[in-house]
C-alpha cells in the first residue's frame, strides 16, 4: 500500500484541487468577517500555505497528504455522527480519534512554505496589450536601475546591491505564485539574515500598477526566451486588446475564445491576411495604408504592436510579417517569421512539456512543399493542450 503512487494526471488534479480549497478557504474566512480584504481581494491570512513543490518533487508526500486529508474527513464524520445519534457517540468519538491518531501527521510541516497576504490574489488586468506596455514603462522608471533594461539583472546599480538580482527573463516568474510575486515588488526582499535584498514599491506603485508591471515582465521573459532559445518556454496568453470585427461579434481579442485566432500584423508591403475556416483570422494594420480587407477582424491599437514586440523579442518596427497562432484557450501556441512560405508543425514554440522536440530542419534541405502545414500544425497544437503552471499549481 505505501508504494502506491499517484500518476501525473492524478497528481495535476490534487494540486488543482489544493489550490481551489486554500483560494476557497481565504474567501470563507473573509466572508466570516475572520479576515480582512487586502489589495482588493481576500487576504490569506495565515503565515504560511501549502506547497506545490514537495508533493511534485517527492511522490510519498502527496501520498502522506492524501491519507492524512482522509483521515480528517474521518474524523469530522464521526464528530457529526456522535452529535446527531447519541446511541452512536462513545465508539463514534472513539473511533475519531483513532483515525486521527493514526494518520502521518508527522510529515505535515514540509508541506508547508511561507505565504503573503497576497499569496492566492490573481491578476485582475487580463494581461492586455494595454497593461503590459504601461508596466513597461513602470519598469523603466523604477526597475531598470537594478534589473537592468533586459531583465538579465544587470542595471548600473547592480555591482554596489549586496545580491546580484536575478536573471528575469528565466522561469523565475513562474516559479512563483503571482499574488507573491505582487507582494515581493509591493514590500520588498529579505535575505534569511533580515538584511533587505530588495526595496519595496508600495509608495510608488499602486495595485493595479503592480499588476501591469509583473504583465511586462512576463512578456518580457517570453520575448527573450524566444529569441535565445526558439521556444516559449510557459504558457502565455495572446495579449488581449480591441478588435473591431465584420459581423461585430467580438469587441476584445480574448471574446473570439473558443475559436483559434491567427493575429497578423502587416506592414504596408504585406500580402492580405488570408482568410480561414479553421481560425479567425485579426489583422494589426502597422502603418494608414496597409491592407487588411479580408481579415475576420481588425485590432487596431499601438498597444498592440509594442506587446506583440515583447512576446516576440523584435522591435515594434520590425513586426510586419510576423504572424502568431493561438490555441482555443486562448495560449499563444505558434509564430512564423516573415518571409516563411507558409505554415509547418516546427512553429509550434509553445508546447506541452511532455511533446519531443520538433525535429530541426536538415541544413540546406529544401522543406518539402507541405500540402497543408496549417492544418498540420493545428491538429498538432490541438492534440498537445498545455497548462500554465504557477508555483507548481495549475492554473
Ligand atoms: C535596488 C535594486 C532593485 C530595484 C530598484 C528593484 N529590484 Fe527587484 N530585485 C532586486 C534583488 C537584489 C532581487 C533578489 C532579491 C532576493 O532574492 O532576495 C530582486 C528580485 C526581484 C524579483 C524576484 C522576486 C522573487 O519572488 O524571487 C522580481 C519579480 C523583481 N525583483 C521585480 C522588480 C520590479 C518589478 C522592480 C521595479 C518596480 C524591481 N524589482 C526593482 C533588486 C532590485
Amino acid at each position: 500500500m505505501n508504494d502506491w503512487v499517484l500518476t501525473p494526471e492524478q497528481l495535476n488534479t490534487l494540486l488543482g484541487v489544493l489550490l481551489g480549497l486554500q483560494a476557497w478557504l481565504r474567501e470563507a474566512l473573509q466572508a466570516l468577517g475572520w479576515s480582512g480584504t487586502v489589495a482588493g481581494q481576500p487576504e490569506w491570512p495565515l503565515a504560511w500555505r501549502l506547497s506545490a513543490e514537495v508533493l511534485v518533487f517527492e511522490p510519498g508526500q502527496a501520498r502522506r497528504l492524501l491519507w492524512c486529508a482522509l483521515a480528517l474527513g474521518l474524523a469530522l464524520l464521526g464528530l457529526a455522527l456522535a452529535l446527531w445519534w447519541r446511541r452512536a457517540r462513545w465508539p463514534a468519538l472513539w473511533l475519531s480519534g483513532l483515525v486521527l491518531w493514526a494518520a502521518p501527521w508527522g510529515s505535515a510541516s514540509v508541506w508547508l512554505v511561507p505565504a503573503t497576504p497576497t499569496s492566492f490574489h490573481r491578476s485582475p488586468t487580463g494581461f492586455t496589450a494595454q497593461s503590459i506596455v504601461q508596466g513597461q514603462g513602470h519598469y523603466q522608471q523604477h526597475c531598470v536601475r537594478c534589473h537592468g533594461a533586459d531583465g538579465r539583472g544587470e542595471g548600473p546599480d547592480a555591482p554596489s546591491l549586496p545580491m546580484w538580482p536575478p536573471n528575469l527573463n528565466g522561469r523565475l516568474l513562474w516559479q512563483r505564485l503571482e499574488g507573491e510575486l505582487f507582494w515581493h515588488v509591493q514590500h520588498g526582499l529579505q535575505d534569511h539574515r533580515g538584511q533587505r535584498t530588495m526595496p519595496g514599491f508600495a509608495s510608488q506603485l499602486n495595485d493595479e500598477q503592480t499588476w501591469q508591471v509583473l504583465d511586462f515582465l512576463q512578456a518580457q521573459a517570453s520575448g527573450r526566451t524566444l529569441a535565445q532559445t526558439g521556444r516559449w518556454e510557459q504558457p502565455l496568453r495572446l495579449p488581449d486588446a480591441p478588435v473591431r470585427c465584420a459581423r461585430g461579434q467580438a469587441r476584445w481579442l480574448h471574446e473570439l475564445q473558443p475559436q483559434r485566432v491567427l493575429l497578423a500584423p502587416s506592414g504596408r508591403d504585406a500580402g492580405a491576411t488570408p482568410v480561414d475556416p479553421r481560425l479567425v483570422t485579426v489583422a494589426l494594420p502597422l502603418t494608414a495604408s496597409a491592407s487588411s480587407s479580408t481579415a475576420d477582424c481588425v485590432a487596431d491599437t499601438a498597444g498592440l504592436a509594442e506587446a506583440l514586440g515583447l512576446v516576440l523579442g523584435v522591435a515594434p518596427s520590425q513586426l510586419g510579417g510576423y504572424q502568431l497562432l493561438a490555441d482555443r484557450q486562448g495560449w499563444l501556441r505558434a509564430r512564423s517569421a516573415p518571409g516563411a512560405a507558409g505554415w509547418s508543425a516546427a512553429d509550434l514554440v509553445c508546447r506541452a512539456d511532455t511533446a519531443a522536440p520538433a525535429a530541426p530542419a536538415a541544413p540546406g534541405a529544401q522543406a518539402p512543399p507541405a500540402v497543408d502545414g496549417l492544418a498540420a500544425l493545428i491538429a498538432q497544437m490541438d492534440a498537445e493542450p498545455v497548462q500554465l503552471l504557477r508555483g507548481g499549481f495549475p492554473h
